[in-house]
């Protein structure tokens, strides 16, 4: 069944919320929590290790009723219905939206096209099992009898960016393997990674679902040159592994059929992770570690299918961020973990939230009226307080942030985790409350600053505060907890995109530049330069004389 298209601006509960924003929008959070002792208490939720602790946002039980309602006026029960049932929600490339299924438990039965897929998801689970511990346990070994000692994952977008930040995340977990991560078409990139390598103890991932990807077919090229200047052609087999559904195209590089890990156009590159495209994960960290990250994602798609809106991480999540995108104006969101382990889950998110919900068309084929995608970014806490927090606290725009923070430590060093953790509790703390001007008097009184001076420096060292945050506290950071977070934030995406009415799982947008990068790669190759608009020609003539 396709999704309804319902223009969120044209619902009842929209319109209520534009003049609930009129009434909220000057509303000190700072006065809610004095006057409401329980509010921590209403806006905050337990769930397995998390913990949610929205309360200081710009909100009131109004607003959550609100925002609830527009969520059942835009259909989005039966939208959560359709995505975990396999209906073909992706309707512009007329696909199944199905990454849910790639973590389901074995006994589920999840049609497409009226054939069952788990035995074939479990099939492939099956080999990702055997080939890691085959590597790992050091069975499986390279052309010349020696153990594999690094993996490279060759691929870009969802082919990369899932994997590496779940390999980086859960470094703690990893096992003897070097594991590297070449991506970009810069060649500078993959032989910075290739003067680390020894051709005899390295295994090569290549990911690609389309195998067409210029990147990633590139980068494998220079790759197999470089490892067929101390290997003959059949060594390929024991060192090249691929993952892609296009089984034709990756024979055709060259690759032993025996070593093709398949996947399947139901799911979408930046929800990939969970399927063979997370090969390198398993190899990283060993398979039952791998296992675990899809059973946590598994609850957590068990939480948002089955709980009450009111009591869902996900939709809550989802319904705060439209409440500052399309009601407050909020053009960008941050997220800071607070944990090294995450310096990649932006980056990552980037792709999740910005190619879904990058979109100006609604599912009624019209442009939309309202605002779509938010803009994602951010670095982990504390480095993040010492580079950009600056702006959140006393800048100019209005910045939801989520902090994403853990209970215990890894490595169990107490000193650094509460001195980490002090500061996690501290921001999300000072954004709210701010520093008012009696404060800062009240300071300078006790410092003896002279009144010239004080009153000099009084405006510059107010703070505002009344800035949103989000609290997601986690027990500890292990690969269960990590696939419940990362699945967390895709159902915070799908949600979006049902109120915003548009296709979250297409990606045109990053065609044409594609289309355009071959026309002008031939314009250089061939030194002749065609019809461009004058910067552009400029340009390319200024490369073509001086390189
Ligand atoms: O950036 C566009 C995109 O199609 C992404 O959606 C995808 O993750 C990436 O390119 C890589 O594609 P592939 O896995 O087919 O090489």
């Amino acid at each position: 069944m396709a999704l309804n298209t319902i223009n969120p601006t044209e619902t009842v509960s929209w319109n209520k919320l534009q003049l609930h924003y009129k009434e909220l929008q000057k509303a000190s959070m700072h006065e809610m929590f004095q006057s409401d002792t329980l509010r921590t208490e209403k806006f905050s939720l337990k769930w397995n290790d998390f913990l949610l602790d929205y309360s200081k946002n710009i909100i009131n039980q109004e607003t959550i009723t609100l925002l609830l309602e527009l969520a059942n006026e835009v259909g989005l029960k039966n939208a959560i219905k359709d995505y975990f049932e396999g209906a073909i929600i992706n309707q512009t490339e007329n696909r199944a939206v199905l990454h849910t299924a790639l973590r389901a438990k074995e006994s589920a039965i999840i049609y497409v096209d009226g054939k069952n897929v788990v035995p074939e998801i479990y099939d492939v689970k099956n080999k990702i099992k055997a080939f890691t511990n085959e590597v790992t346990s050091g069975k499986r070994t390279g052309f010349t009898g020696k153990t594999f000692t690094d993996v490279v994952n060759i691929g870009i977008g969802g082919s990369d960016l899932g994997p590496a930040m779940a390999v980086e995340a859960l470094q703690f977990y990893k096992n003897h393997l070097n594991v590297h991560f070449v991506s970009n078409v810069d060649g500078d990139h993959v032989n910075e990674i290739i003067k680390k390598l020894n051709p005899e103890t390295t295994l090569f991932v290549i990911v690609s679902k389309t195998f067409t990807t210029q990147e990633t077919l590139t980068n494998s090229e220079t790759i197999r040159k470089w490892f067929l200047r101390s290997a003959k052609q059949e060594d390929v087999a024991k060192h090249f592994v691929a993952v892609s559904t296009n089984i034709a195209k990756v024979t055709e590089f060259g690759i032993n059929p025996d070593n093709i890990f398949p996947m399947w156009d139901w799911v979408g590159g930046r929800f990939s992770l969970w399927s063979a495209v997370g090969l390198t994960i398993s190899l990283a960290v060993g398979f039952e570690n791998f296992d675990e990250l899809l059973s946590g994602a598994n609850e957590m798609d068990e939480h948002f299918k089955t709980v009450d809106f009111d009591q869902n991480v996900p939709v809550i999540l989802a319904l705060l961020s439209v409440w500052y995108n399309n009601f407050f104006g909020a053009e960008s969101e941050a997220l800071i973990p607070y944990t090294q382990y995450l310096q990649k889950l932006a980056p990552y998110l980037q792709q999740g939230t910005m190619e879904s919900n990058g979109k100006s068309v609604g599912r009624d084929g019209k442009p939309v009226n309202y605002q779509t995608g938010t803009i994602i970014w951010g670095e982990p806490g504390t480095n993040s307080q010492h580079a950009f927090f600056q702006l959140i606290h006393q800048g100019t725009k209005l910045i939801p942030t989520d902090f994403i923070g853990y209970v215990k430590p890894l490595y169990g060093d107490k000193d650094h985790h509460d001195k980490l953790m002090s500061n996690f509790f501290a921001q999300t703390e000072a954004l709210m409350q701010g520093k008012s001007k009696e404060q800062v008097q009240s300071e300078f009184d006790k410092q003896g600053l002279s009144a010239d001076k004080a009153k000099f420096l009084l405006p510059y060292k107010v703070f505002t505060g009344n800035k949103p945050t989000n609290t997601i506290l986690i027990q500890k950071l292990t690969p269960k907890t990590l696939g419940s977070l990362i699945a967390l934030y895709e159902h915070k995406i799908f949600v979006q995109g049902i109120i915003w009415n548009i296709f979250s799982f297409d990606q045109w947008g990053v065609e044409l530049g594609k289309q355009l990068a071959n026309s002008i790669l031939e314009e250089i190759n061939t030194k002749e330069v065609k019809n461009h608009d004058s910067s552009t020609a400029f340009l390319l003539n200024h490369f073509l004389k001086n390189k």
